[in-house]
């Protein structure tokens, strides 16, 4: 049970064997922090070549999350959004475009990629992603024991990206490969043999670059209608994306877009499979669908957190803080905080209202994607229930070791045979 939770001086959110625990002591750890100190002072870990950084905070209360994400003049995305170390400046901006910005370039670039993410251009892409979630799914019917994440909740956001830039499919495991290791907060498994972490991360980002800059100089010669021959091609107020704010909106899209919904979809098949009461009532009647898909990202809460740094002193739960604080908004922590959600433990299927913030708080930078993000859980479960109705988990989940996305890199599951 959550409220268990261990001594709050025991708690090292900064200890790589933390992020290890099974998600029960993970849990259990936030709702001692929620109660105990909300607002938690913690060392940053030290990643050569970088000068150690002088710690942060952890947000864990739900009202202090919200408040963070509305006063974005106060908690800053400029500095990094998604790295705890201050990177320098143009390294920030290649890995995180505008999701590292602030207003008013964070709302120029905005403006642009809205102007393209238009509701046509989405219902282009939706009718497309039920039709690759009906494929993804009848490629491995009748499979007997798959690892669900390399078979379905992989390849299928990636797909649906990939898609949707118009990125050839001879190029998906490439994007796959890279967009693992900008992800994978260090995990061995991601990460070539003999190669450092940032070494690693560096060439990830260089190869989708040099392959987002070949693609939009052809859509520039020959357009399709794709978001890519529209990012290059349209001018929004008379605005357009340079080529470098092209390639890094392509890393945030293929790595934002793609790892969080993946494990979004796993968490949610886990889920299911924990619950057969839940799945029972979600099978059973598909109305039940647009609460769930919520309730889904609310427990899996696949973006951990995001950064802001203060731009001047304020104050958060009693917590004094003081310009250039850095502070961590942990979104799965707000998630659970029985202040808003009552028995947050549970998953409910119906829970209604759900004002989870796992797509971000509301703010300036509420994520982009939570639409089709949504739609797209809600078309592979809906492909699963069809068919593959009896599908059942088959081992356990083996966690990704990672403070930042909570990630099940390999989900047994028996998809019948
Ligand atoms: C379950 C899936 C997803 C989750 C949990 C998720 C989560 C988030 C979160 C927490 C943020 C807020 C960042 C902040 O406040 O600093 C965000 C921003 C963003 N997300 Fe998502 N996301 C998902 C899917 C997607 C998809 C499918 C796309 C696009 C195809 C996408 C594109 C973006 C972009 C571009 C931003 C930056 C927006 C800005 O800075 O203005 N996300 N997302």
């Amino acid at each position: 049970m959550a409220d268990a939770g261990p001594a709050v001086d025991d708690i090292d959110l900064s200890s790589i064997e933390f992020w290890a625990k099974p998600w029960a002591e993970r849990d259990a750890a936030f709702a001692t922090l929620r109660r105990e100190r909300p607002v938690a002072f913690f060392e940053e870990l030290e990643v050569p070549p970088f000068p150690r950084g002088p710690g942060y905070y952890a947000v864990t209360r739900y009202a202090d999350v919200l408040t963070a994400s509305k006063t974005p003049e106060v908690f800053s995305s400029a500095a990094g959004a998604v790295s705890i170390l201050d990177m320098p400046a143009e390294m920030n901006e290649y890995f995180g475009s505008m999701i590292s910005m602030d207003d008013p370039r964070h709302a120029r670039l905005r403006r642009i990629v809205s102007g393209t993410f238009t509701p046509k251009m989405l219902n282009r892409v939706l009718d497309q992603v039920a039709a690759t979630a009906a494929e993804v799914v009848e490629r491995v019917r009748g499979a007997g024991v798959i690892d669900f994440v390399a078979e379905v909740s992989s390849p299928f956001p990636l797909i649906v990206v990939c898609d949707l830039m118009g990125i050839p499919e001879s190029e998906r495991q490439m994007v796959l490969a890279q967009s693992n290791i900008i992800l994978s907060g260090g995990d061995p498994e991601f990460i070539p043999e003999g190669t450092d972490p940032v070494t690693a991360f560096l060439g990830a980002g260089s190869q989708l670059v040099e392959l987002m800059n070949g693609l939009a100089a052809e859509r520039r010669e020959r357009p399709t209608d794709d978001l890519t021959s529209a990012l290059v091609n349209t001018a929004v107020d008379g605005e357009q994306l340079s080529g470098d704010e092209l390639a890094s909106f392509f890393i945030l899209l293929s790595v934002a877009g793609h790892e969080t919904t993946r494990n979004g979809i796993s968490h949610g098949v886990r889920l299911l499979g924990e619950h057969p009461d839940q799945r029972a009532i979600w099978q059973d009647d598909p109305s039940v669908t647009t609460t769930a898909v919520d309730e889904v990202v609310r427990m899996a809460s696949p973006v951990v957190w995001m950064r802001r740094t203060l731009t001047r002193d304020a104050e958060l739960s009693g917590v004094q803080l003081h310009e250039g604080d850095k502070v961590l908004l942990f979104y799965g922590s707000a998630n659970r905080d029985d202040a808003v959600f009552t028995d947050p433990d549970r998953f409910d299927v119906r829970r209604d209202p759900n004002p989870h913030v796992g797509f971000g708080g509301p703010g300036p930078h509420f994520c982009l994607g939570a639409h089709l993000a949504r739609r797209e859980i809600a078309l592979l479960v809906g492909e699963l229930f069809r068919q593959m109705p009896d599908f059942q988990l088959a081992g356990p989940p083996e966690q990704l070791r990672s403070n930042f996305i909570n990630g099940i890199k390999h989900l047994p599951v028996d998809v019948g045979s």
